[in-house]
């Protein structure tokens, strides 16, 4: 879950880049509407991660993953891109 929540997250971020750095109207409001849809995943993740294992502290867990990715992240490379 953490993972799917992780992976839509960031896609999240990926389209209001694109939303507020598109010149075409049209295309800037569909983007933002995907940045819109992403975020509402990524709380889907986080809410059915606590949901199915209420015994773990997913707050922690989530944040833990945050670091290993943003290890990860400064071990490769920090442009960003749409499939990299
Ligand atoms: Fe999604």
């Amino acid at each position: 879950m953490l993972l799917g929540a992780m992976i839509e997250a960031r896609s999240c971020e990926r389209f209001k880049i694109l939303s507020e750095e598109i010149n075409d109207e049209d295309l800037r409001v569909f983007y933002r509407s995907l940045m819109e849809s992403e975020a509402r995943h990524y709380m889907s993740f986080i809410k059915l991660a606590k949901q199915y294992a209420p015994n773990t502290d997913v707050d922690s867990m989530w944040q833990e993953f945050l670091e290993f990715e943003a290890e990860l992240v400064t071990s490769y490379g920090k442009s960003e891109t749409m499939h990299g």
